[in-house]
């Protein structure tokens, strides 16, 4: 048996369309149900960023997750496939006439991922004043909350209709599969089952797309 964190939303849908072609049956969570379970499997449905502590836990063998969330909570899992789901950017933006003063003694950034602004501009020796937001982050320069934030870009809707640009992306980011250490280990063939199974279809949409 395998516990499965997946996390909320398009990612967990795309991901249970990969186990429904593995398996060719359907994977679906039943309305508001947390857990599902089917087969060898138990699928656990759980916030983006609570996928870390499920599988660091153990209360998730394995899970799905953003490299943004993994770099965010420097989770200690093993990173196993990446599944080219939920492929977005971590951009640090500012309004659009603007640009990113460098020579200010603090850039006021707005933002719900603090790690990954704190550590980006440490490596720039630049001071940073971060102000830590849940939501909604690209208000936060318009009504001077901040001089930029740092935030996910997927499509760039949000930033082009709050009348921000992109100054510079600081990492690519796609959805993987991810295992706790213990259960690589005591489950090793049921997860390496399971992984060339995900890579296979993975790798056959790819080439897929490629003749289209
Ligand atoms: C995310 C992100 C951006 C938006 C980017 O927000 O924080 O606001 O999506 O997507 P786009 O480039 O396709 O427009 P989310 O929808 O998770 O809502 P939030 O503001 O509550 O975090």
């Amino acid at each position: 048996m395998l516990t499965v964190a997946l996390p909320k939303g398009r990612i967990a849908d795309e991901t249970l369309e990969i186990f429904s072609k593995i398996f060719d049956d359907k994977f679906e969570f039943e309305d508001r149900k947390l857990t599902m379970k089917k087969g060898n499997f138990e699928f656990l449905m759980v916030r983006n960023q609570d996928i870390g502590t499920y599988v660091t836990n153990g209360a998730a063998d394995i899970g799905v997750v953003g490299l943004d969330v993994l770099e965010e909570h420097q989770v200690d899992v093993l990173r196993l496939l990446d599944l080219k789901l939920g492929v977005c950017k971590v951009c640090i933006g500012i309004k659009n006439n603007d640009t990113l003063d460098y020579s200010k003694p603090e850039i006021k950034i707005a933002t719900k991922m603090p790690n990954i602004t704190r550590n980006y501009f440490a490596k720039k020796a630049t001071g940073v004043k971060i102000i830590k937001l849940y939501g909604s982050i690209e208000l936060a320069p318009i009504v001077g909350l901040s001089d930029a934030i740092v935030d996910i870009v997927e499509t760039g809707t949000t930033m082009k209709q709050n009348g921000l640009k992109v100054a510079e992306t600081i990492m690519d980011s796609s959805a993987h599969l991810i295992s706790n250490k213990n259960s690589f280990i005591v489950k090793r063939e049921e997860i390496f089952s399971l992984y060339h199974k995900i890579n296979a279809v993975i790798n056959s949409k790819i080439s897929l797309k490629s003749y289209v």
